[in-house]
């Protein structure tokens, strides 16, 4: 037997399971459980791509300063306390490794996104998981679960996989119910699908313990390339900055992000059809006995009578080639997640989800 032996907690890790995106025996699917741009990326973006090409062979820069500048001008934000990362995810991971270690507490809310619990445990510290309230994060529940050991609280706004969100106001009570020993992160992927929402930027410059992540996986179509963003008060950057590899991201990334930001015309045309097709979703399926919450994000949660009816109905889409989301894993196991597709995605939903209901399955 071999005596090399993982750090304590590694092998606790549970593998974060992806959105599947095939079906055997079904040719063509629609997958509709990872939350991406039905439109796929910005044009703006592939032509960047394209034309990253011919310099392949050159390292990147180590300081993502016409990025974070892009960024920057675009939500009206200091580009020197934005760092960058291989997705948002990475820049959750710098945030834990940098912050919390063994025998720290790191806390995440009851149907959070299912990266939280294992950053932390990469980090070496225990994640504790707060209850949430019919399906909404709670603000007092969190607040009653801090210790002397919390080192971060990660809150997801609005959130995976429940698509509700809380208040400035409730956010900014939590701000100021924490330790200043202890950080908030709010973890804004799905932002930009809320009108007139900063993500939490005012919150961030209110509070020093106050961080924002960002992605340009979801509303910008880019979740292939890996690119996400942080805003945090200066001190925080220049800690996160040392954990970052210095080539985190690649030439082409950087390329395609930067062009996906300045293209407004096609962000507001995403944004729109989603905002109609979301709520187009969510009634049709309600009149069917499917009711879900008002969606804030790029997605659905369709709530069945139980765990058995979900299960059957997302097997049902599957044989249709449909492929939605389980989300039992997040405890809610009578739940089926599903992405806000374009108009013909979201219209076999509805006709699939109405057989299944008649009794086809
Ligand atoms: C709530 C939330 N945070 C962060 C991420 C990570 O996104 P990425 O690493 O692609 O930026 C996701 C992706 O699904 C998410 O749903």
């Amino acid at each position: 037997m071999t005596k090399i032996t993982p750090q304590p907690g590694i092998m606790d890790i549970a593998l974060y399971q992806g959105g599947q995106s095939h079906v055997a025996g079904v040719e063509h699917v629609i997958k509709l459980s990872s939350n991406e741009n039905p439109f796929g990326p910005s044009p703006k973006a592939i032509e960047a791509v394209r034309d990253s090409a011919a310099t392949l062979h050159r390292y990147p820069n180590t300081d993502h300063a016409s990025l974070r500048a892009a960024i920057g001008a675009r939500h009206g934000l200091d580009p020197a306390q934005i760092i960058c990362g291989v997705g948002s995810d990475e820049v959750l991971q710098f945030i834990a490794q940098a912050y919390a270690g063994p025998g720290d507490e790191v806390i995440y809310t009851e149907h959070g996104f299912s990266m939280y619990p294992i950053i932390a445990r990469m980090a070496g510290a225990a994640p504790v998981m707060v209850a949430e309230r019919d399906r909404k994060v709670d603000v007092d529940a969190i607040l009653a679960a801090v210790t002397s050991q919390t080192r971060i609280v990660f809150v997801t706004n609005p959130g995976n996989p429940t698509s509700t969100m809380i208040s400035n106001d409730e956010l900014d009570r939590l701000a100021q119910g924490l330790p200043d020993t202890c950080l908030m992160v709010l973890d804004g992927a799905y932002a930009e699908f809320v009108d007139d929402f900063d993500g939490g930027a005012s919150l961030v410059d209110a509070y020093e313990n106050v961080i924002m992540t960002r992605t340009f996986s979801k509303v910008y179509g880019l979740g292939g390339m890996r690119v996400g963003w942080g805003y945090a008060h200066q001190s925080i950057i220049d800690v996160l900055n040392r954990v970052r590899q210095p080539f985190n991201l690649s030439l082409t990334a950087l390329a395609a992000a930067e062009a996906a930001i300045s293209d407004i015309e096609f962000l507001t045309f995403c944004q729109s059809e989603n905002a109609r097709l979301r709520v187009w979703l969510a009634e049709e399926l309600d009149k069917i006995g499917v009711p879900s919450d008002p969606s804030c994000t790029n997605f659905i949660l369709a709530r069945f009578g139980d765990r058995a009816e979900a299960e059957a109905c997302d097997d049902y889409l599957k044989t249709q080639g449909l492929i939605v989301r389980r989300v039992a894993g997040y405890n809610l196991p009578n739940a089926l997640r599903i992405t806000v597709g374009d108009e013909e995605a979201c219209r076999r939903v509805v006709s699939a989800i109405t057989a299944f209901k008649e009794g086809a399955a």
